[in-house]
């Protein structure tokens, strides 16, 4: 029996993202809003930006979730990371929340700074480690080594957090099983409560991609990616981790809650340059450069750059490319209702197409990822994609 909690689709409450641009170092595969800035002066205005921002567009709810994430949480300093909960609290009870997460990233997490955190309400630590090989780390442009990630995994236990994630990479260019086999062992060794195992993917924009393009990095074989990708959920599932989505693996702490709403399309408020925002199908995104998002709020205008109506049939789309990504699938007739539209029959004939290549299975009106389809989530997800595009 699944532990992961199957939520509502409707009814399911409102998140809150709260986005923080600035990084160490810009690493070479992330094509995330974050740039590097350690001038304090401009982390005091993104701060003046973020208040004024969360008092506008924050409506008292008390939230399903938050999620503090980047760029890099970690990176601000005591002070202003204390006046970060100070007026996230004015407006959010963030004690009274279920999950709320911080990203940390090894180089900037300290013991101060994760009782700051705990102290201001987070419950739930996401830290950045990648990999434990230097090679791969100095390759990736990571600003910390194997043990300074280990040392900050120690800060945040004894500050008390007992739920705290790890993010890692693998299909780095160059990597072998073995040295993927034993991240992973390493990682276990720190007894995490979640992991999340993303394969390497070249984004376009990004340094990685430009030294693709000139032929100064291959990608490793796909045999490769896809034996690393089958060995993880093997040895995860014998270590005790529910793989509840694609890339993402329960252990103690169950689930990430923010995330699961995202992929049950529940209602979001994303604050900070960059972040977008769902509610009752109206899709909005802020200006993305910290400068522009900051001046606007500071000058009384809004800071979002562009919103959109989401037509039913492209609601029902994303339903599909967020939720198959889940074990669990998703409920085609329960999108239907939702969304008062025939859904199983808006997808009967790409389904019937993946359902004949082995991809996607069906039991009643829920529609799954198979072992082969797990491989290939992107591919299958954005067909669904594309359906809403058409319609
Ligand atoms: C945007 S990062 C923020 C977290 C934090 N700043 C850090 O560096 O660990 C969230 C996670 O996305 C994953 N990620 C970012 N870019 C990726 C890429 N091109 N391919 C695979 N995973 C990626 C990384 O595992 C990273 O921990
Ligand atoms: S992966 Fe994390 S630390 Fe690296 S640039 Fe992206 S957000 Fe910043």
């Amino acid at each position: 029996m699944t532990r992961t909690p199957v939520l509502a689709a409707a009814g399911l409450g409102t998140s809150l993202y709260v986005h923080v641009p600035f990084c160490v170092v810009k690493c070479g595969y992330c094509d995330f809003n974050s740039y590097v800035v350690d001038d304090r002066a401009v982390h005091d205005r993104f701060l003046d930006a973020l208040a004024v921002e969360l008092g506008r567009r924050w409506r008292g709810d008390a939230p399903v979730s938050v999620f503090l994430g980047g760029g890099t949480p970690s990176l601000l300093d005591p002070g202003r990371l204390r006046r970060l909960f100070a007026l996230l609290g004015e407006h959010v009870d963030l004690a009274g929340c279920p999950e709320v997460t911080m990203e940390a990233n090894p180089e900037s997490l300290t013991h101060e700074k994760a009782c700051i955190a705990r102290d201001g309400g987070v419950n739930r630590l996401s830290m950045g480690v990648q990999s434990f090989h230097a090679h791969h780390l100095r390759f990736l442009d990571r600003a910390h080594s194997a043990d300074r990630a280990e040392a900050a995994f120690a800060e945040a236990r004894r500050a008390g957090f007992d739920n705290v994630s790890i993010d890692l990479m693998f299909g780095i260019p160059g990597e072998t099983a073995a040295e993927w086999r034993a991240d992973l062992a390493r990682a276990l060794a720190l007894q995490p409560d979640h992991l999340s195992c993303y394969n390497l993917t070249f984004e376009p924009g990004t340094r990685l991609h430009r030294d693709l393009q000139r032929g100064e990095v291959a990608p490793n074989e796909q045999e490769l990616d896809r034996d690393m990708f089958l060995g993880t959920r093997a040895l995860l599932a014998a270590a005790g981790f529910e793989a509840y989505e694609v890339s993402n693996f329960a252990g103690r702490g169950g689930p990430c809650r923010h995330n699961d709403h995202y992929w049950l399309q529940g209602d979001y408020t994303g604050i900070g340059p960059g972040a977008s925002s769902h509610r009752a199908g109206v899709r909005s995104t802020n200006l993305k450069a910290v400068e522009a998002w900051a001046e606007a709020l500071l000058a009384g205008l809004p800071g979002a750059a562009s919103a959109e109506t989401l037509r039913p049939a492209q609601r029902a789309s994303e339903a599909l490319w967020l939720g198959i990504r889940r074990t669990d699938g998703v409920d085609l007739d329960r999108i239907g209702e939702r969304l008062s539209l025939p859904v199983a029959a808006m997808f009967d004939a790409v389904v019937a197409e993946h359902q004949q290549a082995g991809w996607v299975e069906r039991a009643g009106s829920r529609l799954r990822l198979t072992g082969e389809g797990l491989l290939l989530a992107d591919r299958v997800g954005s067909d669904y994609l594309a359906i809403g595009v058409r319609s």
